[in-house]
């Protein structure tokens, strides 16, 4: 990755990968790796199925908001949110300024699969989670597509391949970045 490259974040639905990646990248490039997840339980002291259930959604939506700003200092590192990171504007338009965003997609099932593995995800403790995932997928696509520098169809990658596609995108963008700053720049 470029030197002056910016923090790289992962978003996209349960399901998509984003901590799986988040390692490979972290692996590969030697920068840290910050899980906004995993920041909000250990500064609640709850997993996160039980701050959902204890504080409810909009708690736990607060908490995410501050780790992100928290997160997306001066520093560069790989950043790995939650799927609902896109529903608030200000994390929105904090992640376009401050990051290269990457939306990790896949195909409904290949997602849902993978988010029902785990058992834990408290958006998916409903009568009927199958249409619970495929209203949320539907309703934050755009949302996703609107904030995203990159997308990638993970449904068919292992995570190292993801990570791979990742790297060499975000090479290009930041070398296109660079080729607009002239070589006399100060
Ligand atoms: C959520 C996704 C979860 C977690 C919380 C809410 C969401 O993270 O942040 O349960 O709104 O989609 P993962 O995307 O890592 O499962």
């Amino acid at each position: 990755m470029n030197s002056r490259g910016k923090s790289v974040v992962l978003i996209g639905m349960m399901g998509a990968g984003k901590s799986s990646v988040g390692r490979c990248l972290q692996w590969r490039t030697k920068l840290a790796l910050h899980d906004v997840d995993e920041i909000i339980a250990s500064k609640l002291g709850l997993p996160i199925a039980q701050i959902f259930a204890n504080h409810g959604e909009e708690k736990f939506r607060q908490a995410e908001t501050e780790a992100l700003c928290d997160l997306l200092g001066t520093n560069r590192e790989i950043i790995a949110t939650g799927g609902g990171i896109v529903l608030r504007n200000e994390n929105v338009e904090i992640l376009k300024r401050r990051a290269v965003v990457v939306w990790l997609d896949g195909d409904e099932e290949t997602l849902f699969k993978r988010a029902s593995r785990s058992g834990h995800r408290p958006l998916l403790q409903r009568e009927h989670p199958r249409k619970a995932f495929a209203q949320l997928l539907q309703a934050r696509r755009p949302l996703y597509a609107k904030v995203a520098h990159l997308r990638i169809d993970t449904s068919v990658l292992t995570d190292e391949e993801v990570a791979v596609a990742i790297l060499t995108k975000v090479r290009n963008i930041n070398s296109q970045m660079l080729s607009t700053i002239p070589a006399t720049a100060p």
